[in-house]
């Protein structure tokens, strides 16, 4: 199949961005565009951190700029977890490429035309581009075969306000119309991997290697003992290699709960939390709520040290 990765990019992001990269390894995954979006940090971050990792991997794959800001309320970042720059702030958020001249939206729309039923998406950040493209083009959900979604919070331990998950919470009017929309999404939550952290002694060996992408990555993820420091954490949450895992080999997936996903826009408490009902005679999501963390963390380890 053709996938598009769509992204905020992001420490854990340019993890997952690296992951297809593997020659041989995927054959049934062909990687066609990355799309980016504002989240993270701002666009325009964004899409310099995208073409630093298209350059560390010399790879000849066109990006395509996206949505600056959410469609209703004012943007969002997280610079306390990824650095100012997006890449942990380790002089790595530079590149001399630019974005195709066509908006992500319009391009995601392109390739669903031509790819039509032999497209997925996998989504990194605020669902906003793709909102966006659903709108352009009503028939995007019978043409996109597979989204994966790394976003939500199923048991509403939410990381960006006290139920909701950043991507969601960045922009949950997008992310209702995605949900509304598509009729079986995959969706990777936060707590899957809050609560499957990689250890730390893991990250160290995959940092230690003698190659450029371990040198960019040892760079990069310095910035994860600050989490620790900060907020506590004993390991490394990488929510979005959890879901590019997920789209790369379903083995990956560990247990399942198929709901209809509910995305609350409302403007209390519950903004941006996604809520499950599992007795919905109509699903519209299969949420991962374990995966097989070992072959996930292979997975990543693989692509990092080449
Ligand atoms: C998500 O938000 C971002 O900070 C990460 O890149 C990930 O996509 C986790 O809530
Ligand atoms: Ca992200």
């Amino acid at each position: 199949m053709h996938w598009i990765i769509d992204t905020d990019a992001g420490v854990d992001d340019a993890i997952g961005l690296v992951m297809p990269f593997v020659p041989g390894r995927y054959p049934n995954f062909t990687l066609l565009a990355i799309t980016t979006v504002g989240g993270n940090v701002p666009l325009e971050h964004v899409n310099v951190n995208v073409g630093a990792v298209l350059d560390l991997l010399g790879a000849p794959l066109p990006f395509y700029a996206g949505c600056a800001r959410p469609m209703l309320q004012p943007p969002v970042h997280a610079a306390d977890f990824h650095g100012k720059d997006g890449l942990g702030d380790a002089g790595l958020s530079r590149t001399q490429r630019a974005p195709e001249p066509l908006h992500a939206a319009l391009a995601i729309c392109r390739f669903a035309q031509r790819y039509s039923g032999d497209l997925g998406v996998i989504t990194l950040g605020p669902l906003t581009n793709l909102a966006l493209a659903c709108n352009l083009d009503p028939s995007l959900p019978q043409r996109i075969a597979r989204v994966v979604v790394m976003g939500g919070a199923w048991q509403a331990r939410g990381n960006q306000t006290a139920a909701a998950e950043f991507n969601i919470a960045a922009d949950p009017e997008s992310a209702r119309v995605v949900l509304e929309r598509f009729p079986r999404i995959t969706l990777v939550p936060w707590e899957v991997s809050l609560e499957q952290m990689m250890p730390f002694e893991r990250l160290e060996a995959i940092a230690a290697a003698d190659s450029p992408r371990a040198r960019f990555f040892a760079a990069m993820t310095r910035i994860a003992y600050t989490w620790r420091d900060h907020f506590g954490l004993q390991g490394v949450p990488l929510p979005d290699p959890l879901a590019v895992a997920v789209a790369l080999d379903e083995a990956v997936i560990a247990e399942t709960i198929e709901a209809r996903v509910w995305v609350d826009v409302g403007h209390d408490v519950g903004r941006g939390m996604t809520a499950l009902d599992r007795r919905s005679p109509e699903p519209n999501a299969r949420v991962v709520t374990r995966v097989h963390a070992e072959h996930a963390w292979a997975m990543i380890a693989e692509a990092w040290r080449l």
